[in-house]
């Protein structure tokens, strides 16, 4: 992902290299999966509740145009290669690829293309690697989605965000509705997976229109489904809008009850959950590069913005197209700054982000944290896991101990996934 707003952080060495804890700890992280992120900050237009870094211009500066932004992204593959050769590590390649953006899409089919199989040059995909690229319905035919195939994808993730005019004029979303199943169709008969962002609790939504989005979105049988709330992010054009008063503010309730409704809808049309936004047909159709981020993996973030993380550390690169690429230009690190995670980041990550996923949190493993004894932090007890099955926000039969998991799970029931940031508090060291 790549929010607009960039943390504080230390500065990143002209060549990038890793500060020494990094490279001791990674060798012992060459068996956890590796992805790519790849940004492309373009779109056509900027809808008024995204705050994602990306830009409308088609020249952004030297390095920074439609065109010559390939060859910049590029450009950082092959710097993280040299980073990554120097640093000794056992090479690792890649098992998730993700092009997001913006809009990946309004780069020819063929400029992915390109940076996907340079990609693979360098670093080598693992056996059934999943390689997605975001799309807008737009801007996906039968021979682009028949191009990106032929790369290498095996995924495209289509901004579907509502099937209703209205919602998606709020939206400022002027892609085509009916596009949406065309996109569909070509992306299948490509051979490519799908999945289908939408959004709810759109200001003036009904929930009978977010009724007929889900309907419509499962009529073309998508493999998965992400469903967000809506969030109005500070400086947007739609939080303008809010404070203004010409448009109504976000009804927690009413996202409350448009997530129940697609948990009815979603599980009934044969999807279950497995991350709180996040539905699929089967394991086998979820998102493994975005489990990644849940589970404490490794991932390189190419292009402007965007975050990586190796072995506890994070980093971002400059934000500004024109900045990334004047920095890679100068044989220089993108990067703009670093932080290493501290032990009390680290466990409250943990526990926040085995929450939201159908696995839960395995208790005993959490208290046996090493991070947790660092910050003399309170394990989890049973007395407390008992409290929140009374609550009805965890799930009694995964809480209870096992074989397998002998302090139990922590799996958020429907309620809890209403209120996961409540049960993070309530279990927080
Ligand atoms: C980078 S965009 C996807 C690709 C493409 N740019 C598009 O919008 O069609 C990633 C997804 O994040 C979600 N998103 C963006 N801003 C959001 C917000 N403020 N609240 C909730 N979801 C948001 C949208 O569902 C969007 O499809
Ligand atoms: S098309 Fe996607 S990335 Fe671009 S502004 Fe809209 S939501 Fe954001």
């Amino acid at each position: 992902m790549s929010p607009s707003a960039l943390p504080l952080g230390d500065p990143l060495p002209a060549d990038g290299s890793f500060p020494q804890e990094v490279l001791d700890a990674l060798p012992g992280r060459a068996q956890k999966p590796f992805g790519l992120y790849v940004h492309i900050p373009f779109c056509s237009v900027r809808c008024g509740y995204c705050d994602f870094n990306t830009y409308t211009s088609e020249d952004l500066g030297p390095g920074a145009s439609r065109q010559s932004y390939p060859d910049t992204l590029i450009g950082e593959l092959e710097f993280a290669r040299g980073v990554l050769d120097r640093s000794g590590a056992p090479e690792r390649p890649f098992s998730t690829v993700f092009f997001g953006g913006g809009t990946p899409t309004l780069l020819p089919a063929e400029d992915l293309s390109r940076i996907l199989i340079r990609a693979r040059e360098l670093f080598g995909f693992a056996e059934g690697a999943e390689i997605t690229t975001e799309a807008n319905p737009d801007t996906v035919t039968p021979e682009s989605a028949r191009v990106l195939a032929e790369a290498g994808f095996t995924r495209i993730s289509l901004g579907m965000q509502s099937a209703v005019p209205e919602v998606l004029a709020t939206l400022d979303r002027t892609h085509d509705r009916l596009n949406v199943p065309r996109a569909v169709e070509a992306a299948r008969a490509a051979g490519l997976e799908v999945s289908l962002d939408l959004i709810h609790g759109t200001p003036g939504e009904t929930l009978q229109d977010w009724r007929r989005s889900l309907e419509e979105a499962v009529a073309m049988a998508p493999d998965h489904i992400s469903a967000y709330s809506l969030i109005v992010e500070e400086g947007t054009a739609m939080a303008a809008q809010i404070r203004r008063g010409t448009l109504p503010d976000i009804d927690p309730d009413d996202q409350a009850d448009k997530y129940l409704l697609t948990e009815e809808l979603l599980s009934a049309a044969g999807y279950r959950w497995y991350e709180v936004s996040n539905y699929s047909t089967s394991e086998k159709t979820r998102s493994d590069h975005n489990l990644n981020y849940w589970l404490d993996s490794d991932w390189w973030g190419a292009g402007p913005g965007a975050h990586s993380h190796m072995a506890g550390m994070r980093w971002w690169n400059a934000k500004h197209p024109a900045a990334y690429a004047q920095r890679l230009h100068a044989g220089t690190t993108p990067g703009h700054g670093r932080e290493i995670l501290d032990a009390e980041a680290k466990v409250l990550e943990h526990l926040m982000l085995r929450l939201r996923i159908c696995e839960g949190l395995d208790v005993a493993a959490y208290n046996a944290m090493e991070e947790l004894q660092e910050i003399q932090g309170e394990p989890i007890t049973a007395g407390e896991l008992r409290r929140l099955v009374g609550d009805g926000l965890i799930e009694e039969v995964a809480a209870a101990p096992s074989a397998e998991h002998p302090g139990g799970r922590a799996v958020l029931t429907l309620k809890g996934r209403l209120l996961a940031d409540a049960v993070t508090r309530r279990l927080a060291p």
